[in-house]
Parts: C-alpha cells; sequence; structure tokens
C-alpha cells in the first residue's frame, strides 16, 4: 500500500502541473529574490497530502509549503511538491513532483515524476532503482575530466571560499561540463539514470533531495556530504555521482585536486 499511493501521489499530481502549464496562474516570491512558488505547487502539495491522508491519516509529513505535520508516526514522508518551480513559473518543461518516504529515520521509498517527459522514478531500499518500470543503473566513467556534471545554486549566493560559484568556475575552466537544470530532484534521477556521472549542490532541503538520494545509492551510485561522510538529506551539502568519480569529484570541491 506503501507504493501504490506514493505512486498514484506523484502521478496524480504530476497531471495536475501538467495540466496547470502555462495557464496563467498566480506566481508570488517567497523570501529572497525569484525565490517563487505558484497557485500550482500549493495545489499541488494538498492533492499529495490528501492521497496520503486517505490511507495513511496518522503518518508525519514535512512538505515544501505547508512545513511539518508531526505526529508520533515512525513513517515520515517528504514532500517537494514542484521541484523546479522558477522552470515551470517561465514554462520551462523541466520540473517535477517529489516525494520520499521515511521509516524510523531511514529513507525507505522514493517517487519522481516528470510529466512531461513521462518519467516516472521509483526506488526502494534494498530492491533497486527504476524509471518507469524498468531498472535503471549509473553510468561507468571512471574520471571526472571524462564526466559530464550538474550542480545547482541557492537563489540566495553564499558568498564564501569554495562556494558555488567557485566550484563552478574551477570545472568550468578545466573544460568540464556541468549542467544546470533547475531541478535537483531531476538531476539526482538523472544521475541514477547514467545521464549525468555527478552532481553536487551546495544548500539544498530535505524535500529536494529525499527520494533522489536513495534513488541515486539503489542505482548503483555513492550519496555523501562534501566531506564524504554518509548523507543525511537534513544537511545541506550533497554531492551525488557514479560512485568511480566520487573521490576525485570531492578533491575538485574541496580545491585539492
Ligand atoms: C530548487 C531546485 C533547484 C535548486 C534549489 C531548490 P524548488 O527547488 O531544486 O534545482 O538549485 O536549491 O530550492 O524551489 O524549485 O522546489
Ligand atoms: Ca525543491
Ligand atoms: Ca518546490
Amino acid at each position: 500500500m506503501l507504493k501504490t499511493t506514493i505512486l498514484k501521489a506523484a502521478q496524480e499530481a504530476g497531471q495536475l502541473m501538467k495540466s496547470r502549464f502555462n495557464s496563467g496562474f498566480r506566481i508570488d516570491n517567497k523570501e529572497g529574490i525569484n525565490n517563487l512558488v505558484t497557485e500550482v505547487d500549493h495545489a499541488s502539495e494538498k492533492l499529495i497530502m490528501d492521497i496520503i491522508r486517505e490511507q495513511f491519516p496518522d503518518h508525519f509529513i514535512l512538505s515544501e509549503e505547508i512545513g511539518e505535520v508531526s505526529t508520533d508516526s515512525p513513517y515520515k514522508w517528504i514532500i517537494d511538491p514542484i521541484d523546479g518551480t522558477v522552470n515551470y513559473a517561465n514554462g520551462i518543461p523541466l520540473c517535477c513532483v517529489s516525494i520520499g518516504l521515511e521509516n524510523e529515520g531511514v529513507m525507505i521509498m522514493g517517487a519522481i515524476y516528470n510529466p512531461f517527459l513521462e518519467e516516472m522514478y521509483f526506488t526502494e531500499r534494498g530492491k533497486g532503482a527504476f524509471l518507469n518500470g524498468k531498472p535503471i543503473h549509473v553510468s561507468n566513467k571512471t574520471e571526472v575530466i571524462q564526466s559530464c556534471l550538474v550542480t545547482g545554486f541557492p537563489y540566495t549566493y553564499l558568498d564564501m571560499p569554495n562556494g558555488p560559484l567557485e566550484v563552478f568556475a574551477r570545472l568550468i575552466r578545466k573544460g568540464i561540463p556541468v549542467r544546470r537544470l533547475g531541478s535537483a530532484a531531476i538531476d539526482l534521477c538523472w544521475v541514477a539514470a547514467g545521464r549525468f556521472d555527478g552532481f553536487y549542490e551546495h544548500k539544498l532541503n530535505a524535500w529536494d533531495s529525499a527520494a533522489g538520494f536513495l534513488l541515486v545509492e539503489e542505482a548503483g551510485g555513492r550519496v555523501t556530504d562534501f566531506k564524504g561522510d554518509p548523507y543525511s538529506p537534513y544537511q545541506p551539502r550533497i554531492v551525488a555521482t557514479n560512485g568511480r568519480i566520487h573521490d576525485e569529484l570531492l578533491r575538485w570541491i574541496n580545491d585539492q585536486a
């Protein structure tokens, strides 16, 4: 029932996003500049929460726009109702719904749906990673210099050594392709599917990466913080790779390459 519910919620919220794409919805600003939220983010969030609550009324929910709806349940749903809202608000069809599920603090399941490409990514701990029902695997590149990477930038720039722009410049100056799609969840899906060899970002929230980090691990990849320690979605930094380039990419990020 957990799997049926997560897939139904991701699918239906994705269809809602697609049906309201370019439909003249209201757009508001959150804190900072260009940190947007649309009417559709709220509608998608409500739809997902209604579907979860219908089956599991006592489960804990953490969702981007509404925040925490806390209960005593060991199950916690972590929801990004639209990941890639700036893309969505600008009519760029690179956005998705992301839902992760934790049990006793361990991520056990994730679903990410991009309705524009009709790509449903699903993972369950210990059971692999899937795109539209077919198993997916990370790439087999072995060096950063041969790799195609992806990153993202926070809405407010963090002016610090090895900050987002510094790391980006370091890689770009060496001729390494680093893409910027605007959806961390899609970035993680595409690492899991072997389209990208690695992804890093300096400042994510739990809802951006909850489903995607498990997907990458289950597709055979490795996910850590910038020190190489085991990843937790409750801290901001992420490096997610095919595993083979991981230690080298950590050195590039930490300016030790
Ligand atoms: C954002 C996207 C983006 C990342 C930002 C996130 P949102 O999520 O995932 O790729 O760089 O840090 O906040 O706001 O579109 O849900
Ligand atoms: Ca997000
Ligand atoms: Ca969002």
